[in-house]
């Protein structure tokens, strides 16, 4: 498949976001993504790991026994592997490549499904909460972060935005991602907005980009790619403030 994350937009998306991560908040939300879902000593999935930030944190602050750590793309496992490897966490964490599509694993491998901001990407969500579901044993958990759409058509910000981002991208609204996980199977299902939070932290993504910091990014990724990265954050603002981007989390058991 096409490579959609290339290396300068890694870099950028890592001088907004910090070091190991391609979506907003850090180790925090992480943190907040997982609440009281029971990670320790658990075997977790995490689907769309990137390059590896969030695996690390699963490890080293919230005590996963194992992660198995699934991309579509062989260059961010790379880097993923690079950085797990520097920590010589490489028994507690396996970076695996996977076809876009069904899970490859066996039916209840896993105790916690866990995904950050990219499920967005998945255009078919019943499938994937149906495969989260099946790899799952009884009484496991999906800890789920993902940016969600507004309720109404795409406006002109909107449209504007998805074409500067240049990502493959399906939102659907919470309600809808709400029906489809309990379609799935699983109960106890639980969601929370993140619209408000990301408004703030986007004024804080803005300014790793304006004044002095505008220089160095430059320096790191060239004018071309700076460019673009403010344009798409400007933009994104935008949406993010009109309700039409609406990161949310979801946590829902598998009954057992
Ligand atoms: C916005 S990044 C988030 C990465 C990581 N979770 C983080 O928070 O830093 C989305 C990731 O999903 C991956 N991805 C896209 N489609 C996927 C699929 N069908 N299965 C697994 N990963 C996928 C992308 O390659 C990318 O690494």
């Amino acid at each position: 498949m096409a490579r959609e994350y290339d290396d300068d937009f890694v870099r950028g998306l890592e001088w907004m976001w910090g070091e190991g991560f391609l979506s907003p908040g850090g180790p925090a939300e992480v943190a907040a993504i997982i609440a009281s879902t029971p990670v320790a000593g658990a075997r977790v999935l995490d689907i769309g790991c990137g390059i590896g930030g969030v695996d690390i944190v699963l490890v080293a602050d919230h005590g996963a026994g194992h992660v198995t750590a699934i991309d579509v793309e062989p260059a961010l496992l790379d880097k993923a592997r690079a950085r797990v490897e520097a920590l010589e966490l490489g028994a507690r964490i396996d970076c695996r490549l996977v076809e876009p599509g069904p899970l490859p694993f066996d039916d209840e491998s896993f105790d916690v499904v866990f995904s950050k901001d990219s499920l967005i990407h998945v255009d078919d969500k019943s499938m994937i909460y149906a495969e989260m579901y099946r790899v799952l044993r009884a009484g496991g958990w999906i800890a789920i972060g993902d940016w969600l759409g507004g309720a109404n058509a795409p406006s002109d910000a909107m449209r504007r935005w998805l074409d500067a981002v240049g990502l493959t991208f399906t939102l659907h609204p919470l309600d809808r991602v709400v029906e489809t996980v309990k379609a799935a199977g699983f109960e106890s299902v639980e969601s929370v907005d993140r619209n408000d939070w990301y408004v703030g932290e986007m004024r804080h993504e803005l300014a790793t980009m304006e004044g002095g910091n505008f220089t160095r990014l430059v320096a790191a990724i060239g004018e071309d790619n700076a460019r673009r990265r403010m344009e798409s954050s400007t933009l994104k603002y935008e949406v993010v403030r009109g309700g039409e981007l609406r990161p949310a989390h979801i946590r829902a058991r598998k009954p057992g």
